[in-house]
C-alpha cells in the first residue's frame, strides 16, 4: 500500500491561496487547475498528520482499505520510529516506519492530500508550508482552524457537496456541529427563534493529552457541564447553518459517540408525522443519514459511519428532535474521507462502508 516518496508540483499553479480569516461563505474557492486533481490510473498519495489521536487512528483505519489511495507517510512526534503497526494494528507487515515531520518536510513529500489531525491552534503552518510548495494539494484540516476561513470549504457533504467538487483545502466540521447540522437543516425554514441543543458527547471527543473532560475517575458515575454558553461549536452551528444556536454540552462516561436532544420552537405547529416526512424526504439520497421513528440512542451509533435522526416529537409549536453520530467517524474521520472522495471525483463512499 505504500509507495515511496514522488515529486511535488504535480499540478501547475501559480498562487498559493491567501488566508483570509472572515465569515464569509458564499465567494468563489481556490479550485485545482486539473479535472478534480485526480490522475487517470494511479493511486493517490495522501500523508496523516497526528497519527497517534483518536482521530488520526481512525483517519488510519478509513486510509488503509481505501481502493484508490496509497499512504505516503504518517506522522506522530511520540511514535517517530514506531512502526506502523503501533496505531493501525492491521498493518503488521506494511514495513512502514511513523516519523515525526515538520511542515516543510510534510509538504516537500509530494502528497496529494495532507490530513491535518492536530490540535486546534497548529494547522497553519502545515498549511502555509503546502502553499508554497504544492498548492495543488488537497489539505482537509480536522481542527476547527478553518472553519470561518473563505478560502476554505466547509466540509459537510450532504450540505455543500458542490462546494466540494475540485476544492483543495477544506474545512472539516466539528463532530457536534456535524451532528446538530444535520438534524436542524431540515427545520431551518420553519424555525422561530434559537433551537437549544443539549447535547452528550463521549469523552474520546476531549482527545488524548489529559484534561477534566477525559479524566476517566473524574468521570465516573458522572455527566460533566462545560462551555454552557458560547461553546466554539456553537458559534460554527450558527454560523454555517445561518440561524442562531443555542449549545450546551456534557461530557459522560462512555468513550466514543454524541447524542444531542435539539428542542426547537416552529414559527405555527406542525404534526409529528409531517416533521418525519421532511426529514425523511430531505436526506432520502443521503446513505449516511438514517431517520427512524424511535430515538436513536447513542450505543448504536458507535463503530457507525452516519448520523442517526429520529423521535421527532410535537407539541403545538415546539418540536424536538434526537441525533447520534460516532464522533470519531461521521463526526471526524469519515467525514474526511468522504471530503476527499468529492473534492478528488472519486466515489463519495469509497473506504466508507
Ligand atoms: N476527538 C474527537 O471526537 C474529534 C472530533 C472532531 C474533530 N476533532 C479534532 O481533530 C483534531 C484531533 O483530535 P484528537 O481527538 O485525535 O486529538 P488527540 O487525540 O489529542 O491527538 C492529537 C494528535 O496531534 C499530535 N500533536 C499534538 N500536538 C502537536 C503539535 N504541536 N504538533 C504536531 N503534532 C501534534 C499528537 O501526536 P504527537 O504528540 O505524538 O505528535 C496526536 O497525534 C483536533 O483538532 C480535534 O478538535 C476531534
Amino acid at each position: 500500500m505504500f509507495a515511496p516518496p514522488s515529486r511535488c508540483l504535480l499540478h501547475s499553479r501559480t498562487t498559493a491561496s491567501p488566508v483570509i480569516d472572515a465569515p464569509v461563505i458564499d465567494q468563489p474557492l481556490p479550485l485545482a487547475s486539473g479535472l478534480l486533481g485526480t490522475t487517470a490510473g494511479r493511486r493517490l498519495r495522501v500523508g496523516v498528520i497526528g497519527a497517534r489521536g483518536y482521530v488520526g487512528a481512525e483517519l488510519l483505519r478509513i486510509l488503509w482499505r481505501h481502493p484508490q489511495l496509497t499512504l505516503a507517510f504518517v506522522s506522530s512526534r511520540q511514535l517517530a520510529g514506531a512502526p506502523l503497526s503501533e496505531v493501525l494494528p492491521e498493518a503488521t507487515d506494511a514495513g512502514v516506519t511513523i516519523e515525526s515531520l515538520e511542515p516543510e518536510e510534510a509538504a516537500s513529500r509530494g502528497v496529494d492530500a495532507l490530513f491535518l489531525a492536530l490540535p486546534n491552534g497548529h494547522a497553519e503552518p502545515y498549511v502555509a508550508a503546502v502553499d508554497r510548495a504544492c498548492p495543488d494539494a488537497l489539505v482537509v484540516d480536522l481542527s476547527a482552524d478553518h472553519r470561518f476561513t473563505a478560502t476554505f470549504a466547509y466540509g459537510l457533504p450532504e450540505h455543500h457537496r458542490a462546494r466540494l467538487i475540485g476544492a483543495r483545502r477544506i474545512a472539516n466540521p466539528g463532530c457536534y456541529a456535524t451532528c446538530a447540522q444535520l438534524a436542524l437543516e431540515p427545520l431551518r425554514e420553519l424555525l422561530r427563534g434559537p433551537p437549544s441543543i443539549f447535547g452528550v458527547s463521549g469523552y474520546s471527543g476531549a482527545g488524548t493529552a489529559p484534561s477534566p473532560r477525559n479524566d476517566v475517575a473524574a468521570l465516573a458515575d458522572n455527566l460533566i457541564p462545560y462551555a454552557l454558553a458560547g461553546h466554539l461549536h456553537e458559534r460554527e452551528i450558527s454560523h454555517h447553518l445561518g440561524h442562531a444556536v443555542r449549545f450546551m454540552p456534557h461530557v459522560a462516561p462512555f468513550f466514543r459517540g454524541i447524542s444531542l436532544t435539539i428542542d426547537c420552537e416552529l414559527s405555527s405547529a406542525h404534526d409529528a408525522s409531517a416533521l418525519a416526512r421532511r426529514f425523511a424526504d430531505r436526506y432520502a439520497n443521503e446513505p449516511l443519514v438514517t431517520v427512524s421513528e424511535a430515538p436513536p440512542l447513542v450505543r448504536d451509533a458507535v463503530g457507525r459511519h452516519g448520523v442517526q435522526l429520529g423521535g421527532i416529537t410535537t407539541l403545538g409549536t415546539r418540536a424536538v428532535v434526537v441525533a447520534t453520530l460516532d464522533n470519531l467517524l461521521k463526526g471526524a474521520a469519515t467525514q474526511a474521507v468522504q471530503n476527499l472522495n468529492v473534492a478528488f471525483g472519486l466515489p463519495e463512499f469509497a473506504a466508507i462502508s
